[in-house]
């Protein structure tokens, strides 16, 4: 498999969308406005953006985020279709590897608690499982839309 991984543009937007959909990461709570939270990171670090590309056609993402202290890792999706065949892990390498180059080496991310998936991947990549940090979110707005 001939996997090419480059940084996310605005032409792939709905490409992205569709994968996210297929892959089942909008049904969580705190997805919100997808195309939204796409759009909004390409003005923000886009080369942290990546997506994974076979034969041109998107079957990943991984997006990182960086607060000034730790990175965040998020939306690593690999289209169901492609899973099990290391692109997974090839867009974190490609991911680690841009963080440590900004002299980022301090990561964190969140899995939700049943996708028992998601956390044999991070726990196969030496990433630790934190069991003594609760997670709280808020809305400033008072609105119910998911955080
Ligand atoms: C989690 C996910 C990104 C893994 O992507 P992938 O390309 O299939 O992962 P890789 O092929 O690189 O897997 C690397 C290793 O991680 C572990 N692993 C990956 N998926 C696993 C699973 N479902 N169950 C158990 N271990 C798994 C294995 O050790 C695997 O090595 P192996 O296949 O040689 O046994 C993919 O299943 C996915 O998109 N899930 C939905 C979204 C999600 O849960 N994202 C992560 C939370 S942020």
């Amino acid at each position: 498999m001939n996997l090419s991984i480059r940084p996310v543009t605005a032409d792939d937007v709905s490409a992205v969308e569709a994968l996210w959909e297929e892959a089942g990461m909008t049904s969580y709570a705190s997805s919100g406005d997808i195309a939204g939270e796409i759009t909004g990171k390409l003005e923000r670090d886009p080369d942290l953006f990546l997506l994974g590309e076979v034969d041109g056609t998107a079957v990943a993402t991984i997006m990182g985020t960086w607060d000034g202290h730790r990175g965040r890792i998020k939306r690593l999706v690999v289209a169901t279709t492609h899973r099990r065949s290391g692109l997974g892990a090839d867009l974190t390498d490609e991911l680690e590897k841009r963080f440590t180059e900004r002299g980022i080496t301090r990561l964190r991310l969140e899995v939700w608690a049943d996708n028992a998936g998601g956390l044999a991947f991070w726990e196969e990549r030496g990433y630790e499982l934190q069991p003594d940090i609760r997670y709280f979110v808020r809305n400033l707005d008072d609105s119910n839309d998911p955080c």
